[in-house]
């Protein structure tokens, strides 16, 4: 792989090899710090949206493997406004030695890879958030041992999390079901792809309209925001189609003890999760989103080394 996208187009060996490699730069990490396999590489950030973990956790992963890494805001390069989404690709890559792009228009990301002499990496886009459902798939295979067989349950919208967790499980032989209000299923293109992997990988992929259906068997149940970034002027809209798609106590009394929950965070406390499955001992959302840095260590060394 050269670049890492959308895992719509990545090998389910390579990606297998990432996840082991995010063990042991984890391990390696904890065990004291990890070699230093990115000295004097830099990664240029590019943010269109707000985040936390995405900045701090490549920021973060970049200096543990002893590179750098430039923030570059959206007030700063004006993807796409100031200069052409082609140019900031050609000249950001003649000075660092990879790029991270957080944008709204998928269609960025991809002119961004095309015109870029270094490995390009999706920090989320509208469509997808590979890197999230990389340290999901880690924060699964830490908990049950191993991927292939486990069962997640996905409560709420068919967004961008939605894609990419729906892809990572049907390359890693999870089963993947989503419960979501009509009208806000995952894009049908994003579903074909999924079903083509999972397919290929004898996985199952289900769709609802009722979380009740899905959670039962489940091994993980996930959730999102209701309102993603940049839908904010359909808050009110939202919140009420959403009623219903909850991930709370009486949701989780009908799954199975041992199941854990997810969430990529940030998560709206009170709406698509309540504080007591937030702060539950059956949430896990605080390792997933460590496991952020450690999956991003994997793609920035293979791509990077
Ligand atoms: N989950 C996630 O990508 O968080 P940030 O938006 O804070 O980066
Ligand atoms: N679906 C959310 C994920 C945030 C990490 C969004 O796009 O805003």
């Amino acid at each position: 792989m050269k670049h890492f996208l959308d895992l719509a187009n990545c090998d389910s060996d390579e990606l297998e090899h990432l996840l082991d490699l995010a063990l042991r730069l984890k391990a390696e990490w904890r065990a004291g710090g990890n070699q230093p396999v990115l000295r004097g590489k830099t990664l240029g950030m590019i943010f269109q949206k707000p985040s936390l973990r995405t900045r701090v956790s490549f920021e973060m992963a970049m200096k543990h493997l002893g590179g750098d890494a430039i923030m570059l805001g959206p007030q700063e390069i004006g993807l796409g406004v100031r200069e052409s989404v082609p140019d900031v690709a050609r000249v950001l890559s003649s000075y660092v030695q990879g790029i991270m792009a957080r944008v709204f228009d998928h269609d960025h990301v991809l002119q961004l890879a095309e015109h870029s002499r270094v490995p390009v990496i999706n920090g989320l886009s509208d469509d997808y958030h590979p890197c999230q459902a990389l340290a999901d798939m880690l924060t699964i295979r830490e908990q049950f041992g191993s991927l292939p067989g486990t069962k997640l349950a996905f409560v709420g919208d068919g967004n961008n999390v939605a894609a990419s967790v729906a892809l990572a499980c049907a390359h890693f032989g999870v089963d993947f079901s989503i419960a979501t209000p009509e009208g806000y299923e995952m894009n049908g293109r994003i579903r074909g792809q999924a079903a083509e992997i999972a397919q290929r990988n004898g996985t199952t992929m289900l769709m609802h309209t009722r979380p009740e259906a899905i959670v039962a068997d489940a091994d993980v149940i996930y959730t999102d925001t209701w309102v993603s970034m940049g839908q904010e002027d359909e808050t009110q809209e939202r919140l009420g189609e959403f009623t219903g798609f909850q991930v709370n106590d009486a949701l989780l009394s009908r799954a199975k003890p041992n199941s854990i929950v997810l969430h990529c965070l940030p998560a709206h406390r009170g709406e698509e999760i309540t504080d007591d499955v937030m702060d539950g001992e059956q949430s896990r959302v605080f390792e997933q989103a460590e496991n952020r840095m450690h999956a991003q260590k994997a793609i920035l060394s293979h791509l990077l080394a």
